[in-house]
């Protein structure tokens, strides 16, 4: 795999059960120690990432990818350059390229190399180039991309506001940058249900299936702690972004974002 920005990170496989691997290992550290909470959560999990991902999200995250796809608008420039960034096993790379008529490439790039590798077997000739890099650091020069995407990465970032600009620099202007993300949802007939379901079953499958003490109870503290539509819109902005739009899905568990370079 080409480029090795984001350094090795820790060995794949089953759990560590370090010290911290208990439900304090669960909350979301900051800055340095969020970065190395984060490689390692997906270290560890990468062998069952993508069965988990499609159970505990009930297979819904397809029709999600779909239409983040859709909102790149690569049928603007099908020969172009795209970024899948926070890429883990492929999904949203994979859905670029099986868009009708595309003819240019994708570079997929992750910090956690164990992802990369356990996705590389569904590549298959794709044209999806696996790159080992951190998204707060993008080995890439400036407006080399005719777009981006982050599926359900953006909210691991250590620091969101420098995602946003790094993200912004590699993009040409028109491009677009779509993100996919979990949110919670509006009304509170949906969040209460959407809050039980995050907090009691989705930690205790992800635990039973991944057989990882704490990595699925990151994820709703990671939700909860990540800021809303609103809000996300105005720092995409904030990071030389010329517009930011979003809509919601399946009833507000997921925002699609879409900013537009000028
Ligand atoms: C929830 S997974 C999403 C993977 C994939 N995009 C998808 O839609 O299934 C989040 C991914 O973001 C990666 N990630 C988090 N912070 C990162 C960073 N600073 N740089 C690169 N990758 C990062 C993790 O390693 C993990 O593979």
């Amino acid at each position: 795999m080409p480029g090795n920005a984001g350094g090795h990170p820790t060995t794949p496989g089953a759990p560590t059960g370090a010290p911290d691997s208990t439900a304090a290992g669960a909350r979301p550290e900051q800055g340095a120690e969020r970065e190395r909470q984060v490689r390692r959560i997906f270290s560890e999990i990468a062998p069952r990432y993508d069965l988990l991902n499609h159970v505990l999200s009930l297979n819904i995250d397809r029709s999600w990818r779909r239409k983040a796809v859709r909102a790149l608008g690569v049928g603007r420039r099908p020969g172009g350059r795209y970024l899948d960034a926070c890429a883990g096993t492929f999904d949203l790379a994979i859905e670029v390229a099986k868009t009708e008529g595309f003819r240019g490439r994708v570079i997929a790039s992750d910090f956690a190399f164990p992802m990369l590798s356990e996705g590389r077997a569904k590549l298959a000739g794709r044209p999806i180039l696996p790159t080992c890099a951190d998204t707060l650091r993008l080995p890439f020069a400036d407006g080399v991309f005719d777009g981006a995407m982050v599926g359900f990465g953006v909210r691991n970032l250590s620091d969101l506001d420098r995602g946003f600009r790094e993200l912004r620099r590699v993009l040409r202007p028109g491009a677009r940058l779509v993100i996919l993300e979990f949110t919670v949802p509006p009304n509170r007939f949906v969040r209460f249900g959407y809050m039980l379901y995050f907090t009691r079953i989705l930690p205790l499958v992800g635990r039973i299936v991944s057989g990882h003490p704490w990595a699925y109870s990151y994820l709703p503290a990671s939700v909860r702690e990540h800021p809303g539509p609103e809000d996300l819109a105005a720092r995409l902005e904030a990071a030389g972004f010329a517009s930011a739009d979003w809509s919601l899905v399946t009833a507000g568990i997921a925002a699609i974002h879409v900013a537009a370079v000028a």
